[in-house]
C-alpha cells in the first residue's frame, strides 16, 4: 500500500496526540462538507439501481456525453490497466502514485516523465497519464497541449487518461466535454470539492464502448444507494457550488499570503492545496506534527527535493493555529539567508 494524507489515526498514535486535537492538513479535500440530505429507508435496504438519475447529474455537472459511476476515482485507476493488453504507459511525474503503481502491478512498462519530456517521448508510448491539475505540485496544463497529445497517441489506437480530481474549481480546462473521443479518458473524483471523501464516489468519462468494459470490470452495485441520492443532491445543487468554488479561491488566496509570509511562497498550488518544495520540509513537518499539525511530507531522495503538501484550514480557529505553529518554527528556524 501506497502512503497518502489523511492518516491522522497513525499521526495520532506516533506522535502521543488524541485524534481530536489535530488540525489535519494533510489532504486536498475542501474542509467545508456538504450537508447530507435525508436518505430514504429503501436506499439502505434495496439493491442501489443505475437509472435513478446519478449519471444524469454527473453528465450535467461535468458537461459529459457520458459517464459511469464507480467508488471513488481510485477504483477506476485501478480498473483501467484491466482493460488494455501490454503495452508501454508513460506517468506525467511527479503525480499521485497510485497511477504508475496499479500500471506496473498489471504488468505494464512504466516510464514516468517530467512535463518537458513527453513531447520527445510520446510517440513510443501507447498510454499517457496526466493528472491536471497536478497533485502535488499544481501544474496547469491547457485543453490545446492535451488534446494535441491525444491526437498523436489516438492515431496509434493510444490512450491519454486525464485525472482531472482537483478540476471543480477552472471548469474551462477540463476536457470533459471531449470525451466522445475515442482513447480520450478523464476522471473525475467526487469527494475532493465536495468535502465528502468518505462516501467514495467518483465517475470515468469516455466514449460509450470503453466504458462498457470499464463497467464490467468494476461489477454491479459498485456505488451503494445512500451514495447515489447524496452525489445526485450535491452534483444539482449549483448555488451550493458556486459558494464553494468562492470559499476554496479566496482560502487558496490566504493560504499562499501566509506561506509567504514565513518565507515558504509555495512553488505550485490549485484551490484545494499548495505545494512547497524546500530543504526544511522533513524539519517543518515534524515541528507541526508535534505540535498537532498534520501536513503531507513527500521525502525526496536529498533534502533540497523533497516537499510539503498543505490542505486549507476550515475557520478562523484552524487559521490562528497554522499562523501560530508556522511563527514559532520561524522563531527556532530563522529564515535561511
Ligand atoms: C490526483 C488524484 N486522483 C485520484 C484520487 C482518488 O480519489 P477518490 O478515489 O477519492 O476519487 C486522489 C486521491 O487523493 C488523487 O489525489
Amino acid at each position: 500500500m501506497l502512503e497518502h494524507g489523511g492518516r491522522l489515526r497513525a499521526a495520532a498514535q506516533h506522535y502521543g496526540i488524541d485524534q481530536a486535537d489535530w488540525l489535519d492538513l494533510s489532504t486536498g479535500i475542501a474542509p467545508w462538507s456538504w450537508p447530507v440530505p435525508d436518505i430514504p429507508q429503501r436506499a439502505w435496504a434495496r439493491l442501489p439501481e443505475t437509472d435513478d438519475g446519478l449519471e444524469a447529474a454527473a453528465c450535467a455537472y461535468y458537461g459529459a456525453p457520458q459517464v459511469l459511476s464507480v467508488p471513488g476515482s481510485q477504483a477506476a485507476i485501478q480498473a483501467l490497466p484491466r482493460v488494455r493488453s501490454a503495452g508501454r504507459v508513460g506517468v506525467l511525474s511527479p503525480c499521485y502514485a497510485e497511477h504508475a503503481h496499479a500500471w506496473r502491478k498489471s504488468g505494464f512498462m512504466v516510464r514516468e516523465v517530467g512535463e518537458h519530456e513527453v513531447d520527445y517521448f510520446l510517440d513510443s508510448l501507447d498510454v499517457l497519464v496526466v493528472v491536471n491539475p497536478n497533485n502535488p505540485t499544481g501544474l496547469h496544463l491547457s485543453a490545446e497541449r492535451l488534446l494535441e497529445w491525444h491526437a498523436r497517441l489516438a492515431e496509434r489506437g493510444g490512450w491519454l487518461v486525464v485525472d482531472e480530481a482537483f478540476m471543480d474549481n477552472t471548469p474551462p480546462l477540463s476536457l470533459a466535454a471531449e470525451t466522445w473521443r475515442i482513447g480520450l479518458i478523464v476522471l473525475r473524483s467526487f469527494g475532493k470539492f465536495f468535502g465528502l471523501a468518505g462516501v467514495r464516489l467518483g465517475f470515468v468519462l469516455a466514449e460509450p464502448g470503453l466504458l462498457r468494459l470499464l463497467a464490467q470490470e468494476v461489477g454491479p452495485w459498485a456505488v451503494s444507494g445512500p451514495t447515489r441520492i447524496l452525489g445526485q443532491a450535491c452534483l444539482r445543487d449549483r448555488e451550493g457550488q458556486v459558494q464553494q468554488r468562492l470559499r476554496t479561491d479566496q482560502a487558496r488566496d490566504r493560504l499562499v499570503a501566509l506561506l509567504e509570509s514565513y518565507g515558504l511562497a509555495p512553488q505550485g498550488g490549485c484551490a484545494l492545496f499548495q505545494w512547497l518544495v524546500t530543504a526544511e520540509a522533513q524539519a517543518i513537518y515534524e515541528f507541526c506534527a508535534r505540535r498537532g499539525v498534520l501536513l503531507r511530507l513527500f521525502e525526496g531522495l536529498t533534502p533540497e527535493a523533497s516537499s510539503l503538501r498543505f490542505g486549507l484550514p476550515l475557520d478562523e480557529a484552524d487559521w490562528r493555529r497554522l499562523h501560530t505553529v508556522l511563527f514559532e518554527y520561524r522563531k527556532e528556524s530563522p529564515w535561511p539567508r
